[in-house]
C-alpha cells in the first residue's frame, strides 16, 4: 500500500520504517526539517533498538522517504497514519492542537486530491476526540462526508519505547477503531501477516482501550512498588512475595476482578486492606494507592445510591443481599450497606435474596444483621414478584436465574443494573435501564 505517516517522532518514525520494511511504499511527513533530512539521509531521528539499521535499509531501497510537504504526501498515498504528539496541558488536559492542525492540513490536501483516502489516527486521544473534534474538521476542509467520501479509523499503538521495532513485528494486539467497514479493512490490510489478535471495534472504544492499558500499567507498577515498600518495612523480601503472587494465574494474573461491576465487600478484602494500610502507616511508609482502595470502593457504592436518587422515585426494590452469589454471608456485604443507606434516606425498600431469609441465618451472620440492619426482617420479600410489584425502581445485585427471567424487558420499574445483566448490551439503549458503570 502507499502510506503517508504524519509525525516522525517515536511512534511515526518506527511505524514508517517498519511498514516500509513490510513492503509498503511509505512517505513520512514532519514539520521539523531536521527530522525529514535525517530520514532522507537514511538516519533515524530517534534512538531505538534496530531503528538505525532499518531506516538505512528502507531508505536505500526507496521504500521510505520523507518530506515537509503535506500535499505531496497525500497525493502519493491512499492512507495516512497520524502520529503527531498529544502532550498534557499544564492543567492535565489533553493537548489536541497538533492533531487539529495536521487534520486541517490533510483535509485541505484531500480536497485537492480527489479519490478515496483513509485517515488513520494513531496518536493517543480521549474517547470522542476523533468523532467529535477531528471528523468535523476533516468534513469541513474536504467538503465531504466521513465514511462516504473518505475513510476514518483510529488505530492506537501499543509499542514500548526501547523495543518498539521488535514490538511492531510481534504486537500484543492490533486494535482497529472503524468508522465504517471499508476504513477498518484498510487498517487491517496494513498489518496483514503480523501475529496477534485483531480487534475491530467502534472508534471511541479504540480510543478508550489505550487509556485502559496505560492506566493499568501505571497502577500495576505503583501497586508493586507500594507493596515492595511495605514488605521491606516489615522485613519481608518483596520479590519472593511477588514470585508467588505472579505464579497465581487463577486469581492474580488473570481476568478475575477486572470487569466493572458492583463494589467489593465480604469478610476479608476490606479487613485485610485496612490492616495492611494501618501497618504501612505505623511503619511510616506512604501508600497512596493502597490507602485509596477502600475510599474508591465506597465512592462506587455511593454511585448506586445516586442513581436511585436521580430517578426521583421512592419505592425501591433490591435483588441480592449477600456479599456474593451462592452464599448467605452478609458480613461487610456492599449490598447490605446499600440497603442500609437507602433505608436511612427514607426509601420504601423491599429486598429479595434467595439465599437469605432471617429464619435461616445463623451465628455471626444473624448477629451482623441484627446490629447492622435491624429492620431487615420487615424489608425481606419471599418472592421476586413481590419486589417487582412493589418497586418503581429496582436495583439488580445478583444474577440469580429466577431474578433474570422475571425482569421485565421494558415498562415496569426502572432497572438499575449493578451486575451487568447478560442482556445489558441490548438494554443499554432502552429507556428505563441504567448500568452502574457501563
Ligand atoms: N512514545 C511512545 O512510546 C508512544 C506509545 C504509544 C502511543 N504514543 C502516542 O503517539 C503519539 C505520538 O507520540 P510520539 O512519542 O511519537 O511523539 P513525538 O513528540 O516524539 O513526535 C511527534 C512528531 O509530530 C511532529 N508534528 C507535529 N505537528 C505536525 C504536523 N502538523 N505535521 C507533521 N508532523 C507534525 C513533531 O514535529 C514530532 O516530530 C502521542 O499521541 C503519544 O501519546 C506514544
Amino acid at each position: 500500500m502507499r502510506i503517508s505517516v504524519f509525525g516522525l517522532g517515536y511512534v511515526g518514525c518506527v511505524s514508517a520504517a517498519c511498514l516500509a520494511g513490510m513492503g509498503h511504499e511509505v512517505i513520512g511527513v514532519d514539520v521539523n526539517q531536521v527530522k525529514v533530512d535525517l530520514v532522507n539521509d537514511g538516519r533515524a531521528p530517534v534512538v531505538e533498538e534496530r531503528i538505525g539499521e532499518l531506516i538505512a535499509e528502507v531508505t536505500r531501497s526507496g521504500a521510505l522517504r520523507a518530506t515537509t510537504d503535506v500535499a505531496e504526501a497525500i497525493g502519493l498515498s491512499e492512507v495516512s497514519l497520524v502520529c503527531v504528539g498529544t502532550p498534557s496541558e499544564p492543567n492535565g488536559s489533553l493537548c489536541t492542537t497538533y492533531l487539529e492542525r495536521v487534520t486541517e492540513q490533510i483535509g485541505a490536501a484531500l480536497a485537492e486530491r480527489g479519490g478515496r483516502h483513509t485517515v488513520v489516527f494513531r496518536s493517543t486521544m480521549l474517547p470522542g476526540t476523533c468523532l467529535n473534534l477531528l471528523v468535523p474538521i476533516l468534513e469541513k476542509s474536504v467538503g465531504g462526508t466521513a465514511g462516504v467520501d473518505f475513510g476514518v479509523a483510529v488505530n492506537p499503538e501499543f509499542l514500548r519505547e526501547g523495543t518498539s521495532v521488535r514490538d511492531f513485528f510481534d504486537p500484543p494486539k492490533t486494535v482497529v477503531g472503524e468508522l465504517d467497514r471499508a476504513s477498518g479493512d484498510v487498517v487491517t490490510e496494513l498489518y496483514r501477516g503480523l501475529p496477534g489478535e485483531v480487534f475491530r471495534v467502534p472508534v471511541p472504544t479504540a480510543e478508550a482501550i489505550k487509556y485502559a492499558d496505560n492506566a493499568f500499567h501505571g497502577l500495576k507498577i505503583g501497586f508493586a512498588n507500594e507493596l515492595g515498600a511495605v514488605c521491606q518495612a516489615l522485613g519481608v523480601d518483596s520479590h519472593q512475595v511477588m514470585d508467588v503472587f505472579l505464579a497465581d494465574r487463577k486469581l492474580n494474573i488473570s481476568s478475575a476482578y477486572l470487569r466493572p461491576g458492583f463494589a467489593f465487600g465480604g469478610s476479608c478484602l476490606p479487613k485485610d486492606l485496612r490492616s495492611l494500610v494501618h501497618a504501612a502507616q505505623r511503619a511510616d511508609v506512604s501508600v497512596p494507592i493502597l490507602s485509596h482502595v477502600l475510599p474508591s470502593n465506597a465512592d462506587h457504592l455511593q454511585r448506586a445510591v445516586e442513581l436511585v436518587e436521580r430517578t426521583g422515585k421512592r419505592r425501591v426494590g433490591l435483588f441480592g443481599l449477600s456479599f456474593k452469589p451462592g452464599t448467605d454471608d452478609l458480613r461487610e456485604s456492599p449490598l447490605v450497606e446499600l440497603a442500609e443507606r437507602l433505608f436511612g434516606k427514607g426509601y420504601d425498600l423491599r429486598i429479595h435474596d434467595a439465599n437469605v431469609s432471617l429464619s435461616r441465618l445463623l451465628g455471626a451472620n444473624r448477629e451482623y444483621v441484627e446490629t447492622r440492619l435491624p429492620h431487615l426482617a420487615q424489608l425481606l420479600a419471599d418472592s421476586v414478584e413481590e419486589v417487582l410489584d412493589h418497586a418503581e425502581v429496582c436495583l439488580v445485585g445478583t444474577k440469580d436465574p429466577a431474578v433474570l427471567s422475571a425482569l421485565p424487558q421494558a415498562g415496569g420499574p426502572v432497572i438499575v443494573d449493578l451486575v451487568r445483566l447478560p442482556d445489558a448490551e441490548a438494554r443499554r439503549a432502552e429507556p428505563g435501564y441504567v448500568g452502574l458503570a457501563w
